[in-house]
């Protein structure tokens, strides 16, 4: 028998509500500080991105966010204000297996540091698992990003593997460590 997921939930992407957090559907109303956010030198080098993306191509991922229901695009928004701090991701996901991958990116250093990280990282790994019912969730962080391995670690996720010279930034290789979360696993 193959595992069931709930796909209509990856649809709907229900508002997630934190204590200082919402997430909610990423789509094109973000425009602004997504572009902002592309060109965000730490941003670029903690996720080690190498493409350069065009306004347009920007405009057209965010557009066609919603309504996919093989991914959660969440955007990331402070809740008092609903100012956006940035996006948090579930996507390659297998309903065979019932896995995805997660990814998370603040806009920049004026929004690190302050636990919004870690609260988005909690809201969504309670809706993947709680909700969507995956069993599942994984990850790569940087060798050089110690704020969000040690994110990773305190929401749960374990450190599995690493991947030697994954990387090719600024002159030099760096490792890739790979993380997971089962939903069997401690979730503070
Ligand atoms: C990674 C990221 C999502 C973390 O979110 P955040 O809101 O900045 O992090 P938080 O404030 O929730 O938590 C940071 C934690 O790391 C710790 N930390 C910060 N710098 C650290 C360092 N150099 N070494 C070890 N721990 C560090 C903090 O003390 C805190 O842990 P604590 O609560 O136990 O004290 C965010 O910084 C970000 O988007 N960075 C740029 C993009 C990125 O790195 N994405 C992840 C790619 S894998």
């Amino acid at each position: 028998m193959s595992a069931v997921i709930d796909t209509e939930a990856l649809r709907a992407q229900p508002e997630l509500t934190g204590e200082n957090v919402v997430l909610t559907q990423l789509d094109e109303t973000y425009f602004e500080p997504a572009w902002q956010a592309v060109h965000e030198p730490e941003g670029t080098r903690f996720t080690g991105t190498h493409a350069t993306f065009t306004e347009e191509q920007i405009r057209t991922w965010l557009s066609s966010r919603p309504g996919l229901d093989d991914r959660a695009d969440y955007a990331i928004l402070r809740k008092d204000d609903r100012v956006y701090l940035g996006d948090v991701v579930l996507n390659d996901v297998d309903a065979d297996n019932r896995s995805a991958s997660f990814r998370i990116a603040l806009t920049g250093p004026d929004v690190f540091g302050k636990g919004y990280g870690t609260e988005a990282t909690k809201l969504i790994l309670d809706f993947a698992f709680d909700v969507v019912g995956l069993h599942r969730v994984s990850l790569e962080v940087f060798d050089f990003n110690p704020r969000a391995q040690r994110v990773y670690e305190k929401s749960g996720f374990v450190r599995e593997g690493l991947q030697r010279d994954a990387l090719w930034w600024d002159g030099e290789w760096h490792d890739a460590i790979s993380m997971a979360i089962l939903e069997t696993d401690p979730r503070p």
